[in-house]
């Protein structure tokens, strides 16, 4: 090994120290439905995928694209599924077992037809329906009395919220119906050709880690008519979301947030006692790696610090100085 007489540069605008954590995605290649996974990533990472903005899908699809899945698979699951539906009153003691699930949708019910059904109506039929939250209907509400419900028809039109502000401020609450016997009073008061909310909605897409974030990455048609709930991306379609039901088995992937390790690049000339070396010799530079961690160690520096050279866009590391322009051909470690 040549010896080499180290002059070390640094640059102060050379300097990059990240502070904020960095989201990693990890893609586990067994096929689970979407509960399975998610207990997976919670147990072994943080959670299902969370992606929170362009970064984040561009770090996703990059650990997809570098992944090696099986060729059958083209789908994972992300974090995000449609929150189920649930009464406005939740005072369980008003529920017998059971009553709290009692449902009367219409065939093909809900199928989110528009995209964000997430409230609930009952025809004059009996049957229910979701609708978007802002449509306008007649509410029932109703009072409580002993262990019954009075039903109550409000002859004016309103969105499903201010129908549930309604019915808190005036009666107990919005209709809420636990079973056949209770349906059929409400579908009595309900006026020929017409739907009524009643109080069953249900909040939209939700992650499973709980945050809030509306980046979507929907394929085009999604997610409209559906009555699936759970989101996979299709990797075979670009990494865009669709819709699949939360049973199918896939393969998923999982986050995890890294404190990062804080990276420095530092220019470095060298000086050669040699005109025989040869600087881009990775046996040289390697050799190089070890003389520097040495002496940075010698300098009482951290022992687990990392080395290595960085490429200038030729591929090459090393570069000849000029003589009369010392910019121009710096090297860079
Ligand atoms: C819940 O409902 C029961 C019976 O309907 C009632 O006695 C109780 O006061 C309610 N609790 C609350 C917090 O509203
Ligand atoms: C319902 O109407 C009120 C008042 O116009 C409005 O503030 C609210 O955002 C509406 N809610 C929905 C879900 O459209
Ligand atoms: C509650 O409803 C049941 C069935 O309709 C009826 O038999 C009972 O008398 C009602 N109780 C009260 C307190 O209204």
């Amino acid at each position: 090994m040549a010896r080499l007489l180290l002059s070390i540069i640094v640059v102060s605008g050379l300097c990059a120290v990240s502070s904020a954590a960095v989201r990693q995605y990890h893609v586990v290649n067994e096929l689970k439905n979407m509960t399975e996974a998610q207990q997976h990533c919670r147990e072994n990472y943080m959670d299902l995928a969370t992606i929170r903005d362009l970064q984040d899908l561009e770090t996703l699809n990059a650990t997809l694209s570098s992944s090696k899945m099986a060729a059958s698979v083209s789908r994972v699951w992300i974090g995000l599924h449609m929150d189920s539906w649930k009464w406005s009153l939740t005072n369980s003691s008003f529920y017998k077992p059971g009553e709290m699930e009692f449902r009367g949708w219409s065939l093909g019910q809900p199928n989110n037809y528009v995209g964000e059904e997430f409230c609930a109506a009952m025809y004059n039929d009996g049957t229910w329906l979701d609708y978007g939250c802002s449509d306008n209907f007649r509410p029932i509400c109703f009072d409580v009395k002993g262990p019954n419900e009075t039903f109550v028809f409000i002859s004016t039109y309103m969105n499903w919220t201010e129908a549930q502000s309604y019915c808190r401020e005036h009666h107990t609450d919005l209709a809420i119906v636990r079973n056949l016997e209770e349906n059929l009073k409400v579908q009595k008061l309900i006026p020929t050709v017409e739907f009524v909310w009643i109080g069953l909605f249900r909040d939209g897409w939700k992650w499973s880690d709980g945050s809030d974030s509306s980046f979507r990455n929907w394929k085009s048609n999604e997610p409209v008519g559906f009555s699936e709930d759970c989101v996979s991306a299709d990797f075979s379609a670009g990494g865009r979301w669709e819709i699949l039901k939360c049973d199918v088995m896939s393969a998923f992937i999982c986050y995890r947030d890294v404190e990062p390790v804080a990276m420095r690049v530092v220019k470095v000339r060298l000086q050669k006692s040699s005109s025989s070396v040869d600087l881009n010799d990775p046996v040289v530079m390697e050799g190089l790696l070890k003389q520097l961690k040495q002496k940075l160690k010698d300098q009482g520096h951290d022992d687990d610090i990392k080395l290595s050279w960085k490429k200038q866009a030729d591929g090459k590391v090393f570069h000849k100085e000029e003589k009369k322009s010392r910019k121009k051909g710096r090297d860079e470690l």
